[in-house]
């Protein structure tokens, strides 16, 4: 009922066949079903008496053998309305969907529960990846719980701590390369390619996105089966917008839902070949080789989903904007002190691009928007450290105090 496919070529897979890349074409996968088969088996499915999280859709993702699911309890994020934000910048409508409440603290542990249950399925013993932090600290934490040993690229420099402590003390082999994320990537693919012990979890691996594609379900089951007329979402790599617009059409082809949402894309400006391409009218990307933004986690060049997000802002006739360093942090700022949502910088670009689409007139004020936060703000503390306001130094007598607070002093006035 469900087989991997070419996005290109449209050559078929079995689901346990290891293969990242077509074998005729060289172009990446998805996972494809027959909807109309779908569609009964949800029908007769209970999957509406369970909890709000990636397993809630087990129906709607390829794995053969639920005893083998290998689980922190991932997804079920909460999707908040942003009621003082959204007057801020004049919406009625603004809702936030904070990825940063899962396990491991961002949305890459919706397609490591899907992905590593898959490698448990395959029987395979080694998993790998390279990341700009997030991903690495997921899969490390999945490859730990489901006692899987697992190998690490990251680019030197850039990856913030709290990322790269998680990857160790979940006892992954982390190594550091002289590089960056492309390189990491293209580096770790062909070694995948080459060694067939090890599996190869990057977003380039179709299984990661059927865990990712849940974001999307349950913003329409926590919006009571209304659809958003806009999702704005980070871009790097670009596998999240397109898991995520993959889970919108699912359940408009399963008949959950009976519209579907603008997709919008938002990109660091020292790293945006998609947005560069969808405002230009382009139909492909020009890589950028030397990628640069405060938002580490999405500093990246070459994105391997690129054709499928493209596809996506296109189809749902979205589009895509690129946002400054400077943005992305009075962004940050923004969320934290008007709803109390602390997110990494990477995240915040999909609120920082939201604020310019609307200066710009590109978004309707009536619209229902939903932006996609992926990742919590403690993965990264030293950027606020370093760019905010420094605590008071005072002197441990309540006079200090009382002076900085502008108070009378007390005892003064007695
Ligand atoms: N936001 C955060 C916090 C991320 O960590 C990433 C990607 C993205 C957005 C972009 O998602 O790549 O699917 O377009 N981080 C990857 C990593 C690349 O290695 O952790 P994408």
């Amino acid at each position: 009922m469900s087989f991997q496919a070419c996005i290109n070529c449209g050559e078929k897979y079995d689901l346990n066949e290891i293969v990242y890349t077509c074998r005729s074409c060289g172009d990446i996968l998805e996972i494809r079903y027959d909807y109309d088969i779908l569609k009964e088996k949800i029908k007769k499915s209970d999957w509406r008496n369970w909890p709000l999280s990636v397993w809630r859709y087990r129906d709607f993702i390829p794995i053969n053998d639920f005893s083998k699911i290998i689980s922190l309890n991932e997804g079920g994020t909460g999707l908040y309305f942003c009621r003082r934000l959204g007057q801020a910048l004049g919406l009625k409508n603004l809702y936030v969907k904070n990825e940063g409440e899962n396990p491991t603290g961002s949305f890459k542990d919706r397609g490591m529960t899907v992905g590593v249950s898959k490698a448990m399925e395959l029987g395979v013993k080694m998993v790998a990846c390279a990341s700009t932090g997030n991903t690495s600290a997921s899969l490390a934490a999945y490859a730990a719980k489901a006692g899987l040993s697992c190998v690490i690229l990251i680019p030197s420099g850039g990856v913030a701590y709290g990322k790269l402590a998680q990857a160790i003390v979940y006892g992954a082999k982390v190594m550091q390369i002289r590089g960056n994320f492309d390189q990491a990537l293209k580096m770790i693919v062909k070694i995948s390619e080459e060694h067939k012990e090890i599996y190869l979890l990057n977003s380039i691996n179709p299984f990661r996105l059927e865990g990712q594609k849940t974001i999307a379900y349950e913003i329409c089951d926590q919006l009571n089966g209304l659809v958003p007329d806009r999702v704005i979402v980070p871009v790097g790599n670009a596998g999240n917008i397109s898991a995520i617009w993959k889970g919108f059409v699912e359940f408009y082809n399963v008949g959950l839902i009976e519209k579907l949402p603008m997709v919008t894309g938002i990109q660091a400006e020292g790293a945006s070949p998609i947005a560069k391409a969808v405002k230009e009218g382009r139909s492909y990307i020009v890589p950028v080789e030397k990628p640069e933004t405060v938002a580490s986690a999405i500093r990246i060049g070459a994105p391997v989903s690129w054709k499928k997000a493209l596809k996506a802002i296109r189809d749902s006739r979205g589009t895509a904007e690129t946002v400054t360093d400077a943005e992305i942090l009075e962004a940050q700022k923004m969320l934290a002190r008007y709803e109390g949502i602390f997110v990494e910088p990477a995240s915040a670009s999909s609120i920082a691009g939201l604020k310019k689409l609307i200066d710009y007139g590109k978004i309707d004020r009536e619209e229902l928007i939903v932006c996609v936060t992926t990742g919590h703000g403690l993965k990264d503390p030293d950027i606020v450290v370093k760019s905010y306001e420094k605590p008071f130094e005072v002197d441990a007598r309540l006079e200090s105090i009382e002076q900085i607070l502008g108070l009378m002093p007390a005892r003064a006035q007695l």
